[in-house]
């Protein structure tokens, strides 16, 4: 999962105005009368109307982001698709906007998946991964006519099999690989002992006896392999060391097999900046270096190219998210630090306290000004480790300002909780100087939908 990227140095006041953190909003982003504005909303005036906590979403960054990833991957060979991947935030307004986009959609489980199928996804388009997903999901999948299934382990390829041939129809599907090589943000890690709870590892021989299980049974077609190596990527050379192991492995199951992979889909995984300092790739580079990257080693062995994937999230998303609280206390401890308690936390933001996510912030209200102050933008759950943000460069505020936490459009709506039996903020989309709810805000009866009493 998510590692912080850069390493940071100890918090001091930057002098940083929203102006200078353009890198880490949404690309609408602007400073209008001394306020954040995104896709031509005022970002202070939204807050008022319809209230905080909330989660704003920019749609122009979601679809140009997508749009990237179809330009910069299909320029490169003809047959790609661009797979997003739904947990990293989904909505039904997300989902039309994934196929308006020309492009196909992840699913993670169930649930993912009843989304797709509610907001009327082209079936052929959806592809379903996950280490456990049980017979219920798998039937599901089925009934549905869903394009793809990624296949995790032995047991999940005999049921799909059995549950298939039941329905008399033939599933493709892609075989999970760990190629043995694992990115660590800045670099990549060749690990023999490939420990990972997800797919058959190449060293024991698991992913081949697995290829020659799926090109044996009946109800499931082996179309090709699937590798994802890691989240929150900055080098770009550890897509490529993966791609030349994996490249390799069609050779092998050409050459015992007789079977050539007629698809490679490479997972997601590029970062993005959180902070001011994060440098990411950018798609236009990803794509050639996985495209080209996979068509030079598929000449180097002779092989046909694949149809090949690619499967976004976090970048897709994350930049085009904020979320905006109300400031509820200050609480200066004098010579240790001030806490800036605001309307939410850990319960709709849980990436700082699982693994110390950074995450830059401003005052809405006085987006204009640097931030002069450093404060802790603390949640309202009973735990002391809940906390959005730790020590952040801030502009000086007051009780009632609206704070914005800037690059929450990942994994932060889809990892929320009811904590303390917190309702979840609402998601709204903005676009052309106009804003809609995609997700309303939760209600108590919500809350209470599913208890029995
Ligand atoms: C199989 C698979 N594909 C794609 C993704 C999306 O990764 P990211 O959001 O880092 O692009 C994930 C996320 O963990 C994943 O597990």
């Amino acid at each position: 999962m998510a590692r912080p990227s850069t390493p940071r140095p100890v918090a001091s006041p930057d002098l940083l105005t929203a102006a200078d953190l353009m890198a880490v909003l949404p690309m609408t982003a602007e400073v209008k009368d001394g306020h954040l504005w995104i896709g031509g909303v005022d970002t202070v005036e939204l807050a008022r109307e319809a209230g905080t906590a909330l989660y704003v979403m920019d749609e122009a960054t979601i679809r140009f982001q997508l749009s990237e990833y179809v330009k910069w991957t299909r320029y490169h060979w003809k047959d790609v698709d661009v797979v997003y991947a739904g947990k990293a935030f989904l909505t039904l307004a997300m989902v039309k906007i994934v196929e308006e986009e020309d492009c196909c959609l992840l699913c993670a489980s169930g649930g993912e998946l009843a989304y797709a199928v509610r907001a009327g996804f082209p079936m052929d388009r959806v592809q379903m991964h996950g280490n456990n997903k049980t017979p219920a999901e798998l039937a599901e999948a089925l009934d549905a006519g869903i394009g793809r299934i990624v296949v995790d382990n032995f047991e999940e390829m005999e049921r799909l099999s059995a549950l298939a041939s039941e329905r008399g129809v033939t599933q493709r599907v892609l075989i999970r690989v760990t190629p043995g090589v694992a990115a660590d943000t800045h670099d990549f890690i060749i690990t023999g002992a490939e420990d990972s709870k997800f797919g058959f590892g190449l060293n024991q021989g698991l992913a081949m006896q697995a290829v020659k299980r799926a090109i044996e049974l009946p109800g499931i077609e082996f179309e090709g392999l699937h590798m994802h190596i890691g989240s929150q990527i900055f080098a770009l050379h550890s897509f490529a060391k993966a791609i030349e192991v994996m490249v390799g492995f069609m050779r092998e199951i050409q050459v015992e097999t007789g079977h050539s992979v007629r698809m490679l889909d490479v997972g997601g995984g590029l970062g993005v900046a959180y902070g001011v300092p994060d440098e990411p790739s950018t798609v236009k580079d990803f794509g050639k270096v996985v495209v080209d990257g996979i068509k030079e080693e598929c000449e180097r062995h002779g092989l046909t190219v694949p149809r090949m994937a690619v499967e976004p999230g976090r970048s897709i998303v994350a930049n085009a998210g904020v979320t905006l609280y109300t400031v509820g206390s200050i609480k200066e401890i004098p010579g240790i630090r001030t806490y800036v308690a605001i309307d939410g936390g850990m319960s709709d933001n849980i990436r700082t306290s699982l693994y110390g996510a950074h995450y830059e912030a401003l005052v809405a209200d006085r987006a204009d000004q640097p931030r002069e102050m450093i404060a802790t933008i603390a949640g309202k759950h009973c735990e002391s480790g809940d906390i959005v943000v730790k020590d952040a460069p801030l502009q000086h505020l007051e009780v009632g300002d609206i704070v914005c936490v800037c690059a929450t459009g990942g994994y932060c709506h889809s990892m929320s909780s009811n904590y303390n039996k917190q309702v979840r903020p609402g998601v709204v989309f903005v676009r052309d100087g106009a804003w809609r709810w995609s997700l309303r805000r939760e209600t108590y009866d919500d809350l209470m939908r599913s208890d029995l009493g």
